[in-house]
């Protein structure tokens, strides 16, 4: 109930404007977010470099309904990947990008071109990037422009969601040499005819989807803080005899750092998706979706501040 009340803020004018202006709202946003400009961006990369981390940078922002919008959240992309080259952290940074924020919901053509000077930004600076994965509407044309863009950047990154009926296909149409895909569980609210609805519904297909790419000749990317999952992953790569190097595991900024430290000091290669940037709402509201203390440590601080 809970959670879908918040997914369904996520999307609510009026509910944004009273948590973007709620005097508590930096301080909550502060623990995962890291922060607004590229300058902290950078900062953050370079804490986590120094840790050992490896980093997927997301200039927040997405639902774009205007065409300057989607052509300033390009600009700063490709402002972001220059800092990555110059400062040298581009063989340890990546970006991530939601093509919603790059004008998807205008004209697909336009979010693709978008993309790929992102893309063409990536290269040049020394890394890769990666399209997140929005709500399920979205599916089919983000996954028709990644095909579309892997013919100029075979390195381009997909998302998958695991809660999604069709995501096991998905991971078979994917698992191709080369081919970089991050599963994670799926933080949209999503219909019964589209995506399976218990935790451990959520669960079971993960571990099926993984044991596909993990069998496959692709580069599989386990996002998720759980453990239970982490294990799995875990298993699944001495199972399959793959290689350091052919996988990695991804959290988010934030969540679980010393699960994120133990992983690297293990030997095992770990990205931690970092968001900045000023439109935090939707990201928030779904991380505290996702976890009902999260709602108790929000109100805390409301309660403290008010
Ligand atoms: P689960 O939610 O069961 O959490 C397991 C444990 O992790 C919890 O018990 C808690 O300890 C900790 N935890 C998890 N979330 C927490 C939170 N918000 N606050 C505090 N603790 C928390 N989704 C999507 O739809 N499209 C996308 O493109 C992406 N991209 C993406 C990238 C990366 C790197 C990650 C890690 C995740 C995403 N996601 C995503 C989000 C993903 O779909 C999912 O909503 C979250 O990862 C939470 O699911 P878990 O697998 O962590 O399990």
């Amino acid at each position: 109930m809970l959670r879908t009340a918040l997914l369904t803020a996520s999307r609510n004018r009026t509910v944004r404007r009273f948590v973007e202006t709620a005097p508590v709202s930096r301080d909550v946003v502060r623990r995962f977010v890291a922060g607004t400009t590229v300058d902290d961006a950078m900062a953050a990369c370079r804490a986590l470099a120094a840790r050992g981390l490896n980093a997927t940078l997301d200039h927040l922002g997405e639902d774009t309904t205007e065409v300057g919008h989607a052509e300033a959240t390009t600009k700063a992309y490709v402002t972001a990947l220059a800092h990555l080259g110059d400062e040298g952290l581009a063989d340890r940074v990546e970006v991530s990008v939601k093509l919603s924020a790059v004008g998807q919901a205008l004209d697909a053509a336009m979010a693709r071109d978008n993309a790929a000077a992102i893309c063409a930004a990536a290269a040049a600076a020394g890394t890769t990037v990666t399209l997140d994965m929005e709500d399920h509407t979205t599916t089919d044309s983000t996954l028709g422009i990644l095909r579309g863009l892997r013919g100029d950047f075979p390195w381009l990154g997909a998302v998958l969601q695991a809660y999604l009926h069709r995501t096991e296909a998905d991971c078979r149409d994917l698992a191709y040499e080369g081919s970089r895909v991050r599963l994670c569980k799926g933080a949209y609210k999503e219909p019964p005819d589209v995506a399976v609805q218990s935790r451990l519904d959520v669960s079971k297909s993960y571990v099926r989807c993984l044991r596909v790419l993990m069998e496959g000749n692709g580069y599989p990317m386990v996002a998720t803080h759980d453990p239970r999952l982490i294990a799995i992953g875990r298993k699944l790569v001495l199972d399959n005899d793959r290689a350091k190097g052919s996988y990695e595991f991804q959290m988010l900024y934030g969540i679980r750092p010393h699960e994120q430290d133990r992983l690297a000091a293990d030997g095992e290669k770990v990205r931690v998706y970092v968001p900045y940037g000023d439109e935090w709402y939707g990201y928030l509201m779904r991380r505290l979706a996702e976890r009902p203390a999260n709602i108790g440590f929000f109100l805390r601080a409301l309660a403290t501040k008010g």
